[in-house]
């Protein structure tokens, strides 16, 4: 009797858990280099292999009713890799849209890409493009891909063309508020990220959504991302779900 009550309570904890979910998680998709490593494989091999684990989690996501997921993909510093390891990257990136962008739509998934857009080869920023637009009226999960984005270059973007509007009285400057500040980032219309898992042990978020992470929930799995998979993702909802999140004020229970 008593065994059977603790399953029941057991069973009931997991069902609310996985009602839990947070409306958007980010990923920091880090480790494919150590992956690859680790079985004496050159470092391209992990990002391939990078690419599998993101197609999973994606479908896992939109599976489990995530409203949002946000992928920092490539960041603003990563540049400073050698030339051959970036070349493999973004012909990563471009093959992953031509190959899954009908998948994806499929799924009902809308696309967006966060990250500076100037400077970036034609051809990547034109199949970006063709997947916002072809995606844009989808009511799903929305997908955000953090491609060439640093949150201090999104930053002084959104300051600039902030400026640009006062400059030209579009704005004054006692209508600079929290708000106001948000409408001008790249994640505009977004919610902030509840849940923000890093892979690989790392613990720092590499200028990754600084402004948008004031009170997002941290997990740093120690799996290199080519290995994070359903269960692995499943885990860090659970870790989220068993979050007390207060935002400066009292917990819930407390408050009751
Ligand atoms: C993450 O894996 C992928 C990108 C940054 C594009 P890394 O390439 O950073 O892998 P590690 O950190 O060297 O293991
Ligand atoms: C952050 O990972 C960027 C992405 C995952 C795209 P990095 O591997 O570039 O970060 P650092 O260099 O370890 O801080
Ligand atoms: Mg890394």
């Amino acid at each position: 009797m008593t065994v059977t009550a603790g399953l029941d309570v057991s069973a009931q904890l997991d069902a609310d858990r996985r009602t839990e979910v947070p409306r958007h998680v980010a990923v920091i998709m880090d480790g494919n280099g150590r992956w690859a490593a680790k079985r004496g494989l050159p470092r391209t091999e992990g990002h391939r292999a990078g690419v599998s684990a993101l197609r999973r989690i994606v479908r896992h996501c939109a599976d489990r009713g995530v409203a949002c997921l946000t992928l920092f993909s490539f960041s603003s510093e990563n540049w400073k890799r050698p030339a051959a390891e970036v070349g493999f990257l973004m012909g990563l990136l471009e093959r992953f849209v031509r190959r899954d962008l009908a998948e994806i739509h499929r799924q009902n998934v809308r696309v967006r890409m966060i990250g500076e857009r100037e400077g970036l080869d034609r051809k990547i920023l034109d199949l970006i493009e063709e997947g916002e637009a072809l995606t844009r009226d989808n009511t799903g999960m929305t997908l955000v891909v953090a491609f060439n984005y640093g949150a201090r270059n999104e930053l002084a973007r959104a300051m600039r063309r902030m400026s640009e509007d006062i400059a030209a009285g579009r704005l004054s400057a006692c209508d600079v508020t929290e708000r106001r500040i948000e409408s001008y980032l790249d994640t505009a219309c977004l919610p902030d990220p509840d849940l923000i898992i890093r892979t690989s042990g790392e613990q720092r978020l590499s200028n990754f959504l600084l402004w948008q992470a004031a009170y997002a929930e941290f997990y740093f799995p120690d799996t290199h991302w080519p290995d994070f998979d359903e269960e692995a993702l499943d885990d860090a909802f659970a870790a989220y779900a068993a979050r007390d999140r207060r935002f400066g004020g009292l917990s819930a229970k407390v408050a009751r």
